[in-house]
């Protein structure tokens, strides 16, 4: 259990930093290259409220691929879990995270598992509403409530940036759909998805979500279950599994925690009943997981003896 103090986790961030040399920004959503590699920053989220924090916590990023895990809850409240995995799996796949090969050899009708672009597209898909507007009006609102922060929004740049260049997307979403996995127009998926992955928060909103799934689906605070347990525990699942894409077995070996990353160089982690983490650090590695982030997790995890295993 961390000691609770900044300083400590100040020297972490120092240490953990020094990697982003060896890291990449994404730019093939031409907006995330404007990211400057150097930054880290990371907050802590304690059930009794208390934050502790080191780096440049209020610099905002986009959630980009940890939004899988949101829009994942969602679906599975909105439609059950039959429902759910009916039409995608529960197996990691070992390929990158915007790969379609197994879509094509394993499984045409069926994406592997949510975390990859084209599950994620499918569980964007069952978001319910009447227009894109109000599905996406509704993720917003429960994200709004998991980091109990109204102010949350899209980041109209990142969103207009996807949107003009997910031709990958696209391709596996008329895939999905020769396939009937999906049945609305294309055009109005990507357009939520990217919006989706658009939402922009800093590393405190993320660790207070990171802290409701960590807490079984309660909101500590008001102590009001905003997801259910076993919606919880499916996520948190997936995140072990999956979360940190062709990576996933690797950093639960070394870290052992839920974690999901996203190409913007955001991490959310949640160490089951005890607190949550959010991370920035937009330098990558080759499978685009945050270079630093993955590092500073590693000390974290090492000295405060957090792996799950
Ligand atoms: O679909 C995409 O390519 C992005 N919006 C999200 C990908 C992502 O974050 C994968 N992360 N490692």
């Amino acid at each position: 259990m961390p000691c609770r103090s900044n300083k400590e986790l100040n020297t972490m961030v120092i240490s953990a930093k020094e990697c982003t040399a060896k890291g990449k920004v994404a730019d093939y959503i031409p907006a995330l290259g404007k990211a400057n590699p150097h930054d880290l920053s990371i907050a802590i989220h304690f059930p009794d409220g208390e934050c502790i924090s080191a780096g440049d916590v209020q610099k905002k990023f986009t959630l980009q691929s940890v939004s899988k895990v949101i829009s994942l809850a969602l679906v599975l409240m909105d439609r059950g879990r039959g429902y759910v995995f009916e039409r995608v799996g529960m197996e990691p796949t070992g390929d990158p995270f915007n790969s379609i090969a197994k879509l094509e050899t394993m499984a045409p009708g069926k994406p592997l598992n949510p975390m990859i672009n084209a599950g994620a597209l499918v569980v964007t898909h069952m978001i319910k509403g009447t227009s894109v507007a109000d599905r996406f009006h509704r993720l917003l609102s429960f994200i709004h409530e998991l980091a109990n922060d109204k102010t949350i929004n899209l980041c109209e740049e990142v969103a207009s940036s996807e949107f003009e260049t997910a031709y990958l997307n696209r391709a596996l979403c008329f895939f999905l759909k020769q396939h009937q996995i999906i049945d609305e127009n294309v055009e109005e998926l990507i357009d939520l998805y990217t919006k989706q992955c658009s939402i922009e928060m800093n590393c405190l909103n993320l660790a207070r979500i990171g802290l409701v799934f960590a807490m079984d689906g309660r909101d500590p605070q008001s102590g009001r279950q905003i997801i259910p347990i076993d919606v919880a525990r499916i996520c948190k699942t997936f995140m072990v599994t999956c979360g940190m894409y062709n990576a996933s077995g690797e950093f639960a070996i070394k870290i052992g925690i839920p974690a999901k990353s996203g190409v913007s160089g955001g991490i959310m982690g949640s160490v089951p009943g005890k607190f949550g983490i959010g991370i920035f650090g937009p330098a990558l590695d080759e499978k685009g997981n945050s270079i630093a982030g993955i590092r500073l997790l590693e000390l974290l995890s090492k000295t405060y003896k957090l792996s799950m295993f």
